[in-house]
């Protein structure tokens, strides 16, 4: 049976996943073998995060994500960073989340760590996210695009900023990307995000901002409504295609649980029948035949590849389970290739 990167490999494509290095140093065997057989690009679940990087103010740390990137080196994968700057808490480092500092202090701190980061992988890294998750959820009119508020969004133009110092600070090769999630379909519930996205990206081209990518995260579920899932994703991917923006799928996974009224109600593995197996083999051969077929859409990356680390831990996400065995999910993703 072939290994996916070397179908990916022949179709000018990157297939990937995820790194956490909790895995990684618990020296797991098979976890080892199948990142290396089976992936020719790799991403840090968090070792390039704020938190991971900058235990202070004035300490940067690269043990952690130097680690992930020497391997992906050794066993010939691409490196994608993620990511320079994001809002979220559990990204952050506790110094971070309570810095009450000006505006213009913060955009100090923001312009050296860039700065120190991207400079520090330089060629290692081909291609960045740059800024991760910006967008607010609601977007009431998405032709002006509604920012979340967060500890960066009192910098003015942060997002341009961020990508014009990563920019100066990078190779001229790298990639620069804006990564986002609920963006990935402009039809139906996420269509407002998704307008909202390209009018972001839009706008930053028509200033002069170098960015070359979005990242639709895509952490979806069995429950999606498959077929206008990937009709959405298609018709998105070619509004950016016009725009001369490439596409990475960046965090895919597909749990078996459900949003109801704004809550996760997960799947647990003993709960999961042969039909919720198929439906999920389903969506990520779909996603995966996408990229196939699109010629901006370069990279599929799951968030993860086996249901022993996942964010989700509950509910099945990844196409390799608990005891690394296939699910129908990596067989759908053969065939996709
Ligand atoms: C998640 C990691 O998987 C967790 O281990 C961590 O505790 C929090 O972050 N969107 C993103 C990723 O862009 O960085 C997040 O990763 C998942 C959601």
């Amino acid at each position: 049976v072939p290994y996916l990167r070397c179908l990916a490999d022949r179709k000018g494509l990157l297939i990937g996943t995820a790194v956490n290095d909790w895995a990684l140093r618990s020296g797991d065997a098979p976890y080892q073998q199948i990142l290396q057989k089976q992936f020719n690009v790799v991403v840090a679940e968090n070792a390039c995060k704020w938190g991971s990087l900058r235990p202070s103010r004035s300490v940067f740390d690269f043990t952690d994500a130097d680690r992930i990137q020497q391997l992906a080196e050794d066993n010939k994968q691409k490196f994608r960073g993620h990511c320079l700057v994001w809002h979220n808490w559990n990204g952050n480092p506790e110094w971070l989340n309570r810095f009450h500092g000006s505006a213009q202090e913060k955009q100090a701190l923001l312009e050296e760590h860039i700065g120190t980061v991207v400079r520090h992988f330089g060629g290692k890294i081909f291609a960045w996210d740059v800024v991760n998750e910006a967008l607010e959820d609601q977007q009431p009119a998405p032709s002006c695009p509604a920012l979340r508020k967060s500890i960066w969004s009192d910098i003015p133009d942060f997002i341009d900023l961020a990508f014009r110092r990563a920019h100066e600070a990078a190779p001229p090769s790298t990639q620069l990307f804006y990564n986002d999630y609920n963006v990935a379909s402009c039809r139906g519930w996420s269509k407002p995000k998704a307008d909202a996205m390209l009018h972001l990206v839009r706008g930053m081209l028509e200033r002069g901002v170098p960015i070359h990518g979005v990242g639709f995260q895509l952490h979806t579920n069995t429950h999606a409504n498959t077929s206008m899932l990937m009709d959405g994703i298609r018709e998105n991917v070619r509004r950016y295609a016009d725009l001369g923006i490439v596409v990475h799928m960046t965090e895919v996974d597909v749990p078996g649980g459900q949003w109801d009224h704004g809550k996760f109600h997960p799947l647990p593995a003993d709960k999961w029948t042969d039909a919720d197996r198929a439906t999920q083999a389903d969506i990520y051969g779909e996603l995966l035949k996408i990229c196939v077929e699109e010629p901006n859409v370069k990279a599929f990356l799951s968030w993860g590849f086996t249901d022993k680390y996942t964010w989700l831990p509950e509910d099945c996400p990844l196409p390799w389970d608990r005891q690394y065995g296939e699910k129908p999910a990596v067989k759908a993703m053969r065939r996709a290739l």
